[in-house]
This record gives structure tokens, sequence and C-alpha cells, in this order.
């Protein structure tokens, strides 16, 4: 389960062309990256996928099914952590869970799993505020995760995290997805993260945004034993992982007049 496909889609807002012919698989289970300039549409698309926003032309399907609504079949977490800050991290991980219907103890359970995956236990009853931006993050992924969704969708979930915690971050989310891997969009601007992360890297076009290359990283990572190393730094020295992400600033800068890079 958790299959995501775009089918020659586009997006125009009025009269502004936003996306076109975007056409993409994303396997079960698999991570794919989306990295381009801003404003070139990854939000656009990740928001098509949850539901939030529905294409001008072609299709977005998971599963199979062509996407109408959100669902619970999918989560998203966003740069902004948007926590409710008079709930505990206790029951900001349970209001996703409000609306589903299950039993208390399966509940209280799947709250308990989310607070270990994400070292998150000790904090249960801080309240937002008395938590950094690293650990508020890390409830916002285990809101997401509570809910055992098939695909997660990150939208630059990182991104107003400081070098360190990011990183941090990073490492975590390597260790979630081989523990509790999901299908997974992550959007990002940052190029080293989406070849540390992804097992697919989508590179998008400047306006109208389009996939102009992806790049195979697992097979290289694969090869290459980049697992062997558990720290990011490390790993962003091994020649192979260099030239990716060279190769990668190369093709965004061709987008010329980017400001992302
Ligand atoms: N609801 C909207 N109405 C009008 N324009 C929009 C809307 N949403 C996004 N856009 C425009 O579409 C383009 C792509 O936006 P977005 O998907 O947020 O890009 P990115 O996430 O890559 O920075 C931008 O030029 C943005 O201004
Ligand atoms: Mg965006």
């Amino acid at each position: 389960m958790g299959s995501i496909r775009f089918d020659n889609v586009s997006m125009r807002f009025g009269t502004f062309n936003a996306l076109e012919g975007i056409n993409l698989e994303i396997g079960e289970k698999e991570f794919v990256a989306i990295v381009g300039p801003s404003g070139c549409g990854k939000t656009t698309c990740m928001r098509m996928v949850a539901g939030f926003e529905h294409p001008t032309g072609g299709t977005v399907s998971v599963n199979g099914a062509r996407v109408v609504a959100p669902g619970p079949d999918r989560a998203v977490v966003f740069q902004q952590f948007a926590l409710f800050p008079w709930k505990s991290v206790r029951e900001n991980i349970d209001l996703g869970l409000r609306n589903k219907n299950l039993p208390k103890s399966e509940r209280e359970d799947r709250i308990a799993r989310a607070l270990k995956l994400m070292n998150l236990e000790s904090h249960a009853d801080n309240f937002p505020h008395q938590l950094s931006g690293g650990m508020q993050q890390r409830v916002a992924i285990a809101r997401a995760y509570v809910l055992d969704p098939s695909v997660l969708l990150m939208d630059e979930p990182f991104g107003a995290l400081d070098a360190q915690t990011r990183v941090v971050m990073q490492e975590e989310l390597v260790r979630i997805s081989r523990v509790n891997p999901r299908t997974v969009l992550f959007i990002t601007h940052a190029v080293e993260e989406a070849v540390y992360l992804a097992d697919r890297v989508a590179i998008m076009t400047r306006r109208p945004g389009r996939i102009k290359e992806v790049l195979d990283i697992k097979s290289i990572r694969e090869a290459e034993q980049w697992d062997k190393h558990s720290r990011i730094e490390d790993v962003m020295d091994i020649e192979s992982f260099v030239h990716l992400r060279t190769q990668i600033w190369k093709s965004l800068r061709e987008e010329k007049g980017s400001d992302a890079v």
C-alpha cells in the first residue's frame, strides 16, 4: 500500500501556469525527494497528493485510486509545526486519532509507540512552548506516524530548524524509515538532504514546473555502502555522494534566475 502516481498533471492558477506535464510514479515504501527552485510548484504537487488541491489537468492517484479529498491513508508534516500550544505533547499526538473511533486502549498503545519512535517519552506531558524547535518537529512527525498512514507527505519539514538540529532530524528520519518504512514524498530545496534521505530525487524546472530528471540514489547508496557510515558528515564525504550532489546542483543552477540555489 502507498503507491503514488502523477499522470500528465498540470496546474493553472487563473492564467498562471504553475505545473505542466508532471509524470512521476512512486512505489510502495519508496522515499522520493523533490528538489527545485522556490516557486516551481513543489508544495502544489504535495498538496495535490494530500487532496487539498486538485489538478487542472491529468490525474494524481494513490494506491491506484484518483485522489479526490484528504484521507487517513496520507499524513502531512509541514515546515511550521502547527502544534496546538494549549495542548500537551501527548494531546497533540492524540488529536489525529480523535475521529478514528479507536478503542481507548488501542489509542493509548499507538500514542505510546509514536512517543517511543520519536524519543519523546520524557516530554509527553510538556507543552509546545517548553520544547525546542527540533523537539516540536518530532511531535509533528509523531502526530503523522500515529495515524499509521501508508503515505507520508513532508514539505520542507526541517527547513525551520538550525543546522545541528536539522542533521539530528535527518539521521532520525533515516532511522525511523528503517524500523517503520512508509511511502514518503519529501520536499526540500536542500540538495544534500535529498541525496542523504531519498531513494530517488526528482529535479524540477523553474517555471512552469516540470520534472526535468529523476536520479536513482538507492542503487548507488547500496553499491557504495553508504549505510556503513552512521553519521551524515561521513556519508557526505564519500565520492559517489559528492558526485550526485554536484550533479543535482548543476542541474538546478541551469534553471536560470533561480533564487533557491
Ligand atoms: N492558491 C494559489 N493561487 C495562486 N497561485 C498559487 C497558489 N498556490 C501556489 N501558487 C503559485 O504557484 C507557484 C508554485 O507554488 P508552490 O507550489 O508553493 O511552489 P514551491 O513550493 O516550489 O515554492 C508559485 O508561483 C505560487 O505563487
Ligand atoms: Mg513550498
